[in-house]
């Protein structure tokens, strides 16, 4: 086994070479959006300057290269989260959209009313909005399971909440607030016995975790191009074949159809009738590229190393005697999200920018955590395995300097 080497990683993606407020920049936000590598950005480039046309439409050279390509990031997105068939891949804009169109697919023809769906007080408003929508235009109820004071779901309520009113559990992956890894085999298997679905939140697994659908035996899961090396725009739903094969189709348009009419119009077959209009074409092969980029790694390695990243941060922490951890003693990776007592998040966050390191601070699109943890928001540092410990060494610094400013 090959030791990864940093230095050349970092080289492969050119922003990491930036100046932010004549600083070198340190970018810990990741978790907002990952950097992109000289791989995924050269795709781009070929793409337009070689082969840049319409998909599926066949009529010449240009149009049968886009179509392999395509059709070709599509397979390779299937081995990345190992689906059985190619088919269960459909391509959206992003999690968000991966997540209405379960809601409004799926979910119209299942969700009736007195019906209840799970979600978690972990839960990015992406993974709550849906529901709640769906559950207002079909009188059913939204139920949250409770978090415990450390940022780890309670399992036990959780289990005290599922019965045979529940159709669906829907659950993040990896809280990316905190960076707390939910038990998710557990959470399907418990759905599942109680004969619900299970839609799993992905975006802040993706790029972290090795992902095997079928292995979870999840029947959705959602993630997003731009949080694994791709870029923005670009994401992918996977659903089981039989669901997926049984939900009515969602966007109308070209692609989706298979025969049109004013007596009707019939549909084109898996993945295409969730796929109405011309797709992000470049968008698809850039994540492809992103796919091959990680599979030059052993991606348990990466893991370890951004496991070191979190425990070297968490360990500095503990040298700032007003740093309060949230989220800390459990199953988590990459995020080290954080208060200063007596100190306001978004000036902490303005003072690190002026010293050219990137954090995010406010309620990272989960209200519903940061009531619960009694907060307005959080500091977030969260890492990728081109960050190094250097890097966090300047995040301390940083934060001592905010320190002298803000007491
Ligand atoms: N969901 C993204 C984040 O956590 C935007 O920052």
């Amino acid at each position: 086994m090959r030791e990864l080497d940093i230095k050349k990683i970092r080289s492969e993606f050119p922003i990491l070479d930036e100046i932010v407020h004549g600083k070198p920049l340190v970018y810990f936000d990741n978790g907002a959006t990952s950097q992109k590598p000289r791989m995924v950005i050269d795709a781009i480039d070929n793409y337009y300057e070689h082969v840049n046309s319409n998909v599926h439409r066949g009529a010449h050279a240009l149009s049968d290269k886009a179509t392999e390509l395509f059709e070709n990031a599509r397979q390779k997105v299937q081995h990345f989260i190992s689906a059985k068939h190619r088919e269960e891949i459909i391509w959206t804009r992003g999690t968000t959209e991966s997540i209405n169109l379960v809601a409004q697919t799926w979910g119209e023809k299942n969700i009736f009313e007195n019906d209840e769906i799970i979600v978690s007080t972990l839960e990015h408003h992406s993974n709550i909005v849906p529901w709640q929508l769906l559950c207002q235009r079909k009188n059913a109820k939204l139920l949250p399971i409770t978090v415990k004071p450390n940022g780890e779901l309670d399992l036990a309520h959780f289990k005290s909440l599922i019965s045979s009113k529940t159709k669906l559990v829907a659950i993040g992956h990896i809280s990316n607030a905190l960076g707390v890894i939910n038990p998710v085999e557990e959470i399907i298997q418990v759905a599942h016995e109680n004969n619900a679905r299970v839609l799993v939140d992905g975006a802040q697994a993706a790029p972290h975790l090795k992902i095997d659908v079928q292995r979870l035996d999840c029947d959705f899961y959602a993630f997003s191009g731009h949080k694994m090396f791709a870029p923005t725009g670009i994401g992918v739903l996977y659903g089981k074949k039989e669901l997926l094969d049984s939900m009515p189709p969602w966007h109308g348009g070209g692609e989706m159809i298979e025969k049109v009419s004013f007596d009707g119009t019939t549909f084109n077959q898996l993945p295409y009738k969730f796929e109405a209009g011309t797709p992000n074409i470049e968008g698809s092969i850039a994540l492809g590229a992103a796919i091959d980029y990680l599979n030059q790694f052993d991606r348990s390695e990466l893991a370890n190393y951004e496991k070191e990243l979190i425990e070297y941060a968490t360990e500095k922490a503990k040298s700032i005697p007003e740093l309060k951890i949230i989220g800390s003693d459990c199953n988590k990776t990459s995020v080290l999200s954080f208060i200063m007592e007596g100190m306001h998040s978004q000036d902490i966050g303005m003072i690190l920018d002026q010293q050219g390191i990137a954090v995010r601070t406010g309620h990272h699109c989960a209200m519903p955590l940061m009531q619960a943890l009694g907060l307005s928001g959080t500091i977030r540092a969260s890492f990728s395995f081109y960050n190094t410990k250097e890097e966090i060494d300047l995040l301390f610094e940083g934060l001592e300097k905010a320190k002298t400013f803000l007491v």
